[in-house]
């Protein structure tokens, strides 16, 4: 079969953009475009500002750019040209659409079926159309049957499915080195040529193929997987609380069993992020509307122990640093917010953890200082007042360059994202700057513990034992 020369992407965002860098850094002989229905996104692509942080990815696109790989708007021109289209447009969850006695939420597909049928009105060759974007199952045989219908005639379309498992912050090296590629599909000439590109890089056996449905399945459920793994450490992480046991102690414990492995163990303030949340809600959606309650009613619970987790945390704060005098809850308190994204290494804040616990600070009367190394001022307070709605305001927060303007003058400390820069924090130059008693509450397990509370820091931490200093 002919090798594939010329790559069309539609979507340049976190997933478009780094994907195409990595696949035209290691397929010198293919030439691709990513085009996008977002004119400012593109000249980002095109500019020295990239519209997505990654490390290592500013290097390999400026490396890239112009030479195999073209950001261009011109979205009809791409999809002519490519022989392979992939779709990387977003799936955002459809809250407002779906039945009021679900516990999950239906994908958004509309942008996915107007690439299908953008693709069918412009294609006058042959074309591989990969999904890329996360769909639930059963949605390539609904792009393949689009694509059939508004075809020019005699064009034909292989769809295959092409799930992205990259991580946040990490994105170029899990694109240079996956675990695993799946490719779905029932076009085995079709797989093979996508399977080609990716062999320029990753070995043979960690690419599968498989059938369509259970690629689509296998991505829903590596997501549900790991965010039940945050959700079952976090729980036991409330049994450490209550019994004097330590959690990092017992993720250790549990985590050297071969079986269970060590990673995605790490208790915090759970999860966050624009894939976990919304890809649990898809796959409850479809075991509800594959008549399978009790299935849906499982991973119903995952979502409901990760917001349990910040209820617990925020409830803590109240109880310990209220002042007691029978002013209400942190009216008068300022509270210093080490971190904003959803997590470290960042500057994404999509269903950041972070958020939730501002918003009930705010509720309860807290001054905040917010200070993160990623995320600007004006995404904070975008995000904040999102989230916030109408029952409280936002103009209680200042938003600072650094963790010690965040620091100085707050009564209350509380850590939200696991930036490792809050480690290496002068905690001793930090009491100075503080109000008396000073209190620290480590949402995301960072900081030395014992060395905060021997500085005279009163110290919580999900998952610890609670001791008062002195
Ligand atoms: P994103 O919002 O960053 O980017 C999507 C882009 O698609 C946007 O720039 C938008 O303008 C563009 N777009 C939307 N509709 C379009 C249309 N009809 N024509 C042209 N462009 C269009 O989304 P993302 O984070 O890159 O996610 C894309 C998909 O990949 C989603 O299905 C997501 O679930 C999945 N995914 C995301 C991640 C992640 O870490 N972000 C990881 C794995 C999988
Ligand atoms: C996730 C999946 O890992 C990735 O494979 C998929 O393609 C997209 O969704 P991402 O959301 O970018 O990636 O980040 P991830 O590292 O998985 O973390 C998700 C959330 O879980 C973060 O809020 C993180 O802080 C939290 N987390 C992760 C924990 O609380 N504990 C852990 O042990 C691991």
């Amino acid at each position: 079969a002919d090798r594939i020369t010329n790559i069309c992407c539609i979507g340049a965002g976190y997933v478009g953009g780094p994907t195409c860098a990595v696949i035209a850094a290691k397929c010198p002989e293919i030439r691709i475009t990513v085009v996008d229905r977002d004119p400012a996104r593109i000249s980002a692509w095109n500019s020295d500002t990239l519209p997505v942080y990654e490390p290592g990815l500013d290097a390999l696109v400026k490396r890239q750019r112009n030479i195999n790989l073209v950001f261009s708007t011109d979205i009809d021109r791409a999809i002519d040209e490519a022989q392979l289209i992939f779709i990387a447009v977003n799936t955002p969850p459809m809250h407002h659409h779906t039945h009021v006695s679900s516990l999950g939420a239906k994908p958004d597909l509309s942008a996915v079926s107007d690439c299908a049928r953008r693709i069918a009105r412009v294609s006058l060759t042959d074309k591989i159309v990969v999904a890329k974007s996360t769909v639930p199952c059963g949605a390539c045989a609904t792009i393949a049957q689009m694509l059939r219908d508004n075809a020019q005639s005699g064009v034909r379309f292989s769809v295959l499915s092409n799930p992205e498992f990259l991580s946040e912050g990490t994105a170029v090296r899990d694109l240079l080195h996956p675990d695993r590629i799946l490719i779905g599909g029932d076009d085995m000439v079709a797989q093979d040529r996508l399977k080609a590109v990716y062999m320029h890089w990753v070995p043979e056996p960690n690419i599968l193929t498989m059938n369509m449905w259970s690629s689509e399945l296998a991505k829903l459920a590596s997501n549900a997987m790991l965010a039940q793994r945050v959700s079952s450490i976090n729980s036991i992480s409330a049994i450490c609380e209550a019994v004097g046991a330590n959690i990092s102690e017992v993720a250790a414990g549990c985590g050297s069993d071969s079986r269970i492995g060590s990673k995605f163990l790490r208790p915090s303030l759970g999860f966050g992020g624009s894939c976990f949340h919304k890809d649990i809600a898809s796959l409850i959606w479809l075991s509800e509307s594959l008549g399978l309650p009790e299935v849906a009613e499982y991973w119903h619970q995952v979502l409901a122990l990760n917001r349990f987790q910040i209820r617990r945390f925020v409830a803590r704060i109240l109880a310990d640093a209220s002042r007691g005098d029978g002013s209400s809850g942190l009216q008068g308190r300022r509270v210093a917010c080490l971190g904003f994204a959803f997590k470290e290494g960042t500057g994404d804040t999509r269903n950041t953890p972070a958020a939730d616990v501002c918003c009930e600070l705010l509720r309860n009367g807290a001054t905040l200082s917010v200070y993160d190394p990623k995320v600007s001022r004006h995404h904070i307070v975008d995000r904040l007042a999102a989230a916030a709605g109408t029952d409280c305001s936002v103009d209680s927060v200042t938003v600072c360059a650094d963790a010690y303007s965040a620091i100085a003058g707050s009564d209350i400390v509380v850590v939200l994202t696991a930036w490792s820069e809050f480690r290496v924090i002068d905690w001793e130059q930090a009491l100075k700057l503080m109000a008396k008693p000073a209190y620290v509450f480590d949402g995301q397990i960072v900081l030395d513990h014992d060395r905060l509370r021997q500085l005279g820091f009163n110290v919580f931490s999900i998952g610890h034992t609670h001791v008062t200093a002195q």
